[in-house]
């Protein structure tokens, strides 16, 4: 059986991205082969391609570590599932429960742990598949291993978010859009912010209470609390070093910033005091275990939870959603369908 993967080649950039044709793959003791239907693009695979996520990781690799399909054939002692199950992929496969540790955190797909998703055909311990609640299809499903789950555990796990609450999300990304939703299912007031006026207009129809242009606004996070009653309880920060020490400056006392991404870069400036004067907690986000990916399939299929696809590529043509990612042209998720 032919299996065609997608690699980053011998050299980081998106230009040595590259389709290859390999053995399939057979499933070992415990093991599944899924036949990947859908994969999503996040900022850290298009991070991997350049050289910038780990300039030290090994090449060749396929990147991504996101992806759902179908189970195509079971090792031997399998017993979780069947032939043509549909299934999602648990973005770590060693973190299954409870806290983080190195060990875990040293399995992300894509990345640490090795060959990611963007492929035809995967092997993978049939401990580290979730099965799809009926009402989330393939596609969905293939979003939410990194971004979604990452909301959830800023919006939910660790944010703790009750009706009535204000959250503050930033931007029009995947991680947001999803943290947006959560929110919303919550009972959350949601201020948004966004770098464009047709994105704006995306965000309000999403659900979004209010926006600001962080852009055009120079007072972007005091509009942001103006906007949300005076109180944000939780800001869900992907800027970092440009969003960071502004999110202290409005957070209320006792609120929390779940610290998720660093797209404006990764060292920022912030006025400590902000946070010890104030009892802030700064709560760092890495996605999530998988019993925590089965808990959002249950909110997601009970709240019918549907998240924004911006736009579909086959594998051949996995660059340009690369590419798509990279320039910021997206509004929610990039999909990658490899048959
Ligand atoms: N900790 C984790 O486990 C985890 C998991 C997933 C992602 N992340 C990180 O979270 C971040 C977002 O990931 P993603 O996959 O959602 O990325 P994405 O889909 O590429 O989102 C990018 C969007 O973020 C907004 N943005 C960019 N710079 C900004 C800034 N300075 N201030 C406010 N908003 C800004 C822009 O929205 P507009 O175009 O609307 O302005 C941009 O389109 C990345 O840094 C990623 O590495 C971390």
């Amino acid at each position: 059986m032919i299996n065609q993967n997608m690699i980053i080649s011998g050299s980081f950039g998106l230009d040595h991205l590259e389709l290859v044709g390999r053995e399939a793959p057979e499933p070992g003791h415990g093991e599944v082969l899924v036949r990947v239907e859908a994969v999503s693009l996040n900022r850290r695979d298009v991070l991997l391609a350049q050289g910038v996520y780990n300039p030290k990781q090994k090449l060749p690799i396929v990147p991504c570590s996101d992806g759902a399909g179908t189970i195509a054939a079971l090792g031997p002692g399998c017993t979780r599932f069947s032939i043509g199950d549909r299934v999602v992929i648990h973005m770590f496969p060693g973190w299954l429960a409870g806290e983080p540790d190195r060990d875990k955190l040293a399995t992300g797909l894509g990345g640490p742990g090795g060959d990611g998703t963007l492929r035809q055909l995967m092997v993978i311990r049939e401990d580290s598949v979730v099965a799809l609640p009926q009402s989330i299809s393939i596609e969905a499903a293939a979003t939410l291993p990194c971004a979604a789950l990452t909301a959830w555990s800023a919006i939910v796990e660790n944010g703790n978010t009750r009706a009535g609450d204000s959250v503050l999300i930033q931007g029009t990304g995947g991680v947001s859009l999803f943290a947006l939703q959560f929110a919303k299912m919550c009972g959350a007031h949601v201020v948004a912010t966004t770098s464009s006026a047709a994105k704006a207009e995306r965000l309000k129809a999403l659900g979004a209470d209010a926006v600001v242009n962080y852009r055009t606004e120079h007072n972007w996070a005091s509009m942001a609390r103006d906007l949300a009653g005076g109180r944000i309880d939780l800001i869900v920060d992907v800027g970092g070093a440009e969003t960071l020490d502004a999110g202290l400056r409005v957070i209320r006392p006792g609120g929390t910033i779940a610290l998720v991404g660093v797209l404006s870069g990764a060292k920022a400036e912030i006025n400590l005091p902000l946070a010890l004067m104030r009892q802030v907690r700064l709560q760092g986000v890495t996605c999530g275990p998988r019993e925590s990916l089965e808990a959002m399939l249950r909110a997601i299929a009970l709240h019918g939870i549907d998240p924004v696809i911006d736009s579909r590529f086959p594998l051949a043509e996995a660059r340009n959603a690369f590419v798509r990612m990279a320039e910021s042209a997206h509004v929610g998720k990039i999909i990658v369908l490899p048959h």
